[in-house]
């Protein structure tokens, strides 16, 4: 999705978002303790999934960890400080990496850095980092064979890239990555997460009303998907995938 489009989108579902304690109940209520509440992420992200980001990402102390399509900054904010790493966190809408910094401050990681970028054009140096993560943020983009040659365009040679995304049967996000200069390490289905999503959907349009007093225009985004992607959902797996850049 363009910058244009996801600001329009989401610009108003993250201002309004640290206000609405629904949607944050509703996750809460079917995720249970898998649930990372503290880092008030916007989209599936569970406790396990953050931990096999961890392993998979094999971050040594210092490493500059790059999280692309951040939001408000949760996710990449627990992996960086559970292993010592430094954080910056691009995305393409304004006040989600506004919120971010202040999540950073409160989480115990001040000195994360955030900025307005996007998967196809990081404004970042070639080979800068040593990894890169991505939380259901690779969905969204319409070009995602260049968001995936920038990544490996920034990554140092050895560098790992670790995400989340779904995946239906007419996308082969390993053959992309391999054209990239990959090779994948891993390709797994996270666990529950088809029960848990139609979970979430269902919840939201029971509260719809309530979630549009907190939400105001913001709801529309979720309400949305929550009504447009069950019909698909059981064939669009969500994956998470971690590959290694050669050379
Ligand atoms: C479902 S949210 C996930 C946010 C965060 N990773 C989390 O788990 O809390 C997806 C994010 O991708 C961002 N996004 C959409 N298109 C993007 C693009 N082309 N480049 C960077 N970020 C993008 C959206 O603005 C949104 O913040």
């Amino acid at each position: 999705m363009s910058a244009e489009t996801a600001e329009r989108r989401y610009g108003d579902f993250y201002t309004h978002q640290p206000e609405s304690p629904t949607l944050r109940r509703i996750y809460r209520d079917v995720y249970a303790d898998d649930y990372p509440d503290e880092l008030e992420p916007f989209g599936f992200v569970t406790r396990r999934d953050l931990a096999r980001f961890g392993e998979l990402l094999a971050l040594r102390g210092g490493d500059l960890l790059v999280d692309i399509g951040c939001g408000r900054g949760g996710p990449g904010i627990s992996v960086a400080k559970a292993a010592g790493a430094r954080l910056l966190g691009l995305d393409v809408v304004a006040s989600a990496v506004a919120g971010a910094g202040r999540l950073a401050t409160a989480l115990g990681l001040p000195d994360a850095e955030f900025r307005q970028a996007s998967f196809t054009d990081t404004g970042l140096p070639g080979r800068g980092c040593d990894a890169v993560m991505s939380v259901d943020a690779l969905w969204m983009v319409w070009n995602k064979p260049a968001a995936v040659t920038e990544v490996a365009r920034v990554l140092r040679p050895g560098g790992r890239f670790v995400f989340t995304t779904w995946e239906p049967a007419y996308l082969d996000h390993a053959r992309m990555l391999a054209k990239a200069g990959f090779t994948v390490e891993a390709r797994e289905e996270t666990a529950g997460w088809l029960e848990r999503q139609r979970a979430v959907y269902e919840a939201i349009l029971a509260n719809r009303e309530r979630l549009e007093e907190e939400l105001g225009p913001g709801a529309e985004v979720i309400l949305a998907e929550a009504r447009d992607t069950p019909a698909v959902l059981a064939d669009t797996p969500r994956v998470l995938l971690a590959a290694v850049l050669s050379g």
